[in-house]
């Protein structure tokens, strides 16, 4: 039997005690202990971005993380953007662009794309485009995640 490690995170804004094998991952923990499944489980090795999440600040794919390397931190995921179910402008602007096909990348885009808004409030096509470089699209809507992220800056919306 592996031995556990008790952990404490932040989760978008709720503490989460949990005790956890070293091996395990971040996104491992957020879907199966946490139950959230917004960061999604595709590529496993950093390649894709749809396991996104912020990690005290800063995007993480948490398919590379460990939980236990979190221990302390504040986690946000795609399901700690909304408030009160209501999607943020971003979240609605990802609708209002058509930004959304199958949806699997969109999680992690918009998490990206919030972390992004956060840093840089103007960004330029450039800056958005280098900013979600890391967060693929198999069904090609790259031009309109990036409408959707023009227009919610315009809006100074995150
Ligand atoms: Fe983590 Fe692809 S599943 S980057």
């Amino acid at each position: 039997m592996t031995a556990t490690v008790a952990i404490t995170l932040r989760v978008n804004g709720r503490l989460r005690s949990i005790e956890v094998a070293p091996h395990r991952t971040l996104l491992d923990v957020l879907r199966d202990d946490i139950r959230l499944t917004g960061a999604k489980e595709c590529c496993l090795v950093g390649e894709c971005g749809a396991c996104t999440v912020i990690v005290d600040g800063r995007t993480v794919d948490s398919c590379l993380v460990l939980a236990v390397e979190v221990d302390g931190g504040e986690v946000t995921t795609a399901e700690g953007l909304a408030r009160d179910g209501t999607l943020t402008p971003l979240q609605q602007a990802f609708l209002d662009e058509g930004a959304v096909q199958c949806g699997f990348c969109i999680p992690g885009q918009v998490v990206s794309a919030h972390a992004l808004l956060a840093e840089n409030p103007d960004p330029t096509l450039e800056e958005i485009q280098e900013g979600l470089a890391g967060n693929l699209c198999r069904c090609g809507c790259y031009w309109q995640i990036s409408d959707a992220v023009i227009a919610a800056a315009r809006n100074d919306a995150r």
